[in-house]
């Protein structure tokens, strides 16, 4: 199985990346947001406890975000993975998630997505104005969340850096382009199915193998991914093939235009 968490401050563009790779790579999106929206909308008792915390920003008890998700997970068993979108966002919550995913082939990676804060207000802003969430509106509600972020689920992060599976991603410029930097990191993945191979330069002993060495496969993207992905330090230190780590903005850019 392929399991993605996808990563980063509120409106750094989860949601809208989330719905593109789902249907790239046929993976369950499952947003505890959105749960939360929808039992909110429907006035259940999940909901009327959520909203306590979601008004204000703050987050919802562990204990009731863990059963929500594993009950949509356990919910749909026959798939060939999930996307994590807004969990987890606590350590206890990443603890739960790879207690759950230990018979499902665990976490393959987790995608963050880096985007300043001037940035986030500006689109939280912008969302709030059409979405109707009054957690996108409020600005006091707008600065609790991301204050949230960076002293309760960033540690989430580091917790998958030791596990060698977090990695940063620009995620500001266009959705094509980010969404590009999202996948090569997804295609680096062993077992993923990728659309374009250059398997003519394999030699015939390879051809004939149906799952040709991901590495070969894949040389070319591998080239761009490195430069329009961040890694962290702990990933430095992984695997020669893995990407370095500083990698400027305008480069990954510039190479990406290509
Ligand atoms: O993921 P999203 O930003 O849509 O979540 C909206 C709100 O739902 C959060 O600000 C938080 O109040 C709540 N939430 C939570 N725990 C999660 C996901 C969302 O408390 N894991
Ligand atoms: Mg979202």
């Amino acid at each position: 199985m392929i399991n993605i968490i996808l990563f980063g401050p509120p409106g750094s563009g989860k949601g809208t990346q989330a719905e593109k790779l789902v249907k790239k790579y046929s993976l369950l999106h499952i947003s505890t947001g959105d749960l939360f929206r929808y039992n909110l909308k429907n006035d259940t008792k999940l909901g009327k406890e959520a909203k306590k915390y979601i008004d204000k920003g703050e987050l919802v008890p562990d204990r009731v975000t863990i059963k929500m998700l594993k009950e949509k997970v356990e919910a749909n068993p026959k798939v060939k993975g999930y996307i994590f979108d807004g969990f987890p966002r606590t350590l206890p919550q990443s603890r739960a998630l790879d207690r759950l995913l230990k018979t499902r082939g665990g976490v393959s990676k987790l995608l963050m997505l880096d985007v300043p804060d001037e940035e986030l207000i500006k689109r939280l802003v912008q969302r709030g104005k059409t979405s109707g969430r009054k957690d996108d509106t409020d600005k006091k509600i707008i600065s609790n969340r991301l204050s949230v972020y960076k002293e309760t689920t960033l540690p989430v992060f580091n917790y998958y850096v030791k596990k060698d599976c977090s990695v940063k991603i620009w995620g500001v410029g266009d959705i094509k382009l980010i969404f590009e930097r999202l996948s090569l990191e997804i295609d680096s993945l062993k077992g993923v199915r990728r659309k374009k191979t250059t398997s003519k330069k394999s030699s015939p002993k390879k051809a004939t193998k149906k799952k040709a060495s991901p590495k070969k496969a894949v040389t070319k993207k591998k080239t761009i991914s490195k430069k329009a992905t961040t890694k962290t330090s702990a990933k430095k230190k992984s695997t020669p093939k893995k990407t370095t780590a500083k990698t400027s903005k305008s480069k990954a850019k510039k190479t990406t235009k290509k």
